[in-house]
């Protein structure tokens, strides 16, 4: 596995595993990342945000019976730039396990954690802002309706995290923490030493909670543009993949096309690009390719 460090000092880390029991009876025998959100793969969207934030470098966590399927979808990455690298999470013992599967991965750099099922839509400044600092950790905070169903995180003006909650009953804000996350190198040792708590799962918010101990934990506000669902039930599931259509028929932008990012980010050439748009020529995604390069072309 790779350790050397990367351009940006960041690598990131796709968590697709899980047990998709409340998608049950669809997640029985499919992965729930795999399922599409209108025209596309969900792991499509969290591999999008990476992107967006410049993050080449990409570990897809999976269970040992999907992993393969990822790998069949996704490859080693090259075509669109990056690279992907997968591990098996044999169980969910719990989001920080990412940390300690992808040590190796990680080498000496920070890494940014996406959930697999969580989708951002929306101007991704929010995002660079974190990695721009490369000390110490960041979440994010999302403006909820509903603070009590979430980890709620209280800051200061200066974006100083001065407390974090799971799911309290009186919240100190309304703003909840989406499923992406920034650490420096240190959050593995972090996670290496984190006790599983009473339902028997390594938590995230031990690890955050340990930077807001060292008082190096900094949030990111979210604008109330952005868009965060998250695609775990069936009900949000269907207003994810509604929310892309809406968008997508309104624009003629695609939300999450990886290979659009690639080439408007500089990560492939056009030559790369028409011979991707020429393999999916068959579907409508591939004419949105072909699409794309006359905008270019202005
Ligand atoms: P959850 O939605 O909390 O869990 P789940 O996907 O197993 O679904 P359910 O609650 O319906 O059983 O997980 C959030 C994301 O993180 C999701 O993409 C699955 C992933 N995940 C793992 O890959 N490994 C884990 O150990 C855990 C807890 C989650």
């Amino acid at each position: 596995m790779s350790v050397e460090t990367s351009k940006t000092g960041w690598k990131g880390i796709v968590l697709a595993g899980g047990a998709g029991s409340r998608l049950h009876p669809v997640t029985l025998a499919a992965s729930k990342q795999m399922l599409p959100v209108y025209d596309k793969p969900m792991i499509y969207y969290p591999i999008a945000t990476l992107m967006l934030g410049g993050i080449r470098d990409i570990l897809i966590i999976s269970t040992p019976t999907d992993l393969p399927r990822f790998k069949e979808l996704l490859g080693d990455g090259a075509r669109i730039g990056c690279q992907f690298e997968y591990v098996a999470q044999e169980a969910p013992r719990g989001l920080p396990e990412a940390f300690i599967l992808g040590a190796d991965f990680i080498g000496s750099d920070g890494v940014t954690l996406i959930l697999g099922d969580n989708l951002f839509y929306g101007d991704m400044q929010f995002f660079r802002n974190a990695l721009a600092r490369h000390k110490g950790g960041t979440v994010f905070g999302y403006p909820v309706q509903d603070p009590e169903r979430y980890g709620v995180v209280e800051f200061d003006e200066t974006g100083k995290v001065l407390s974090i909650e799971e799911k309290p009953t009186a919240p100190k804000s309304r703003y909840a923490i989406p499923g992406l996350y920034c650490f420096d190198n240190r959050v593995i040792d972090v996670a290496k030493n984190l006790r599983p708590s009473d339902r028997g799962e390594l938590e995230i918010v031990d690890v955050i909670q340990r930077y807001l101990d060292w008082e190096e934990l900094r949030v990111e506000k979210m604008a109330r543009g952005i868009a965060w669902l998250d695609t775990g039930t069936p009900q949000s599931l269907l207003e994810a993949a509604n929310f892309v259509a809406t968008i997508e028929h309104r624009q003629g932008f695609k939300i999450a096309c990886l290979e659009e990012i690639a080439l408007r980010k500089g990560m492939i050439n056009r030559k790369q690009f028409i011979h991707l748009s020429e393999e999916l020529s068959k579907s409508a995604y591939g004419g949105y390719l072909e699409m794309v390069l006359r905008d270019l072309d202005g």
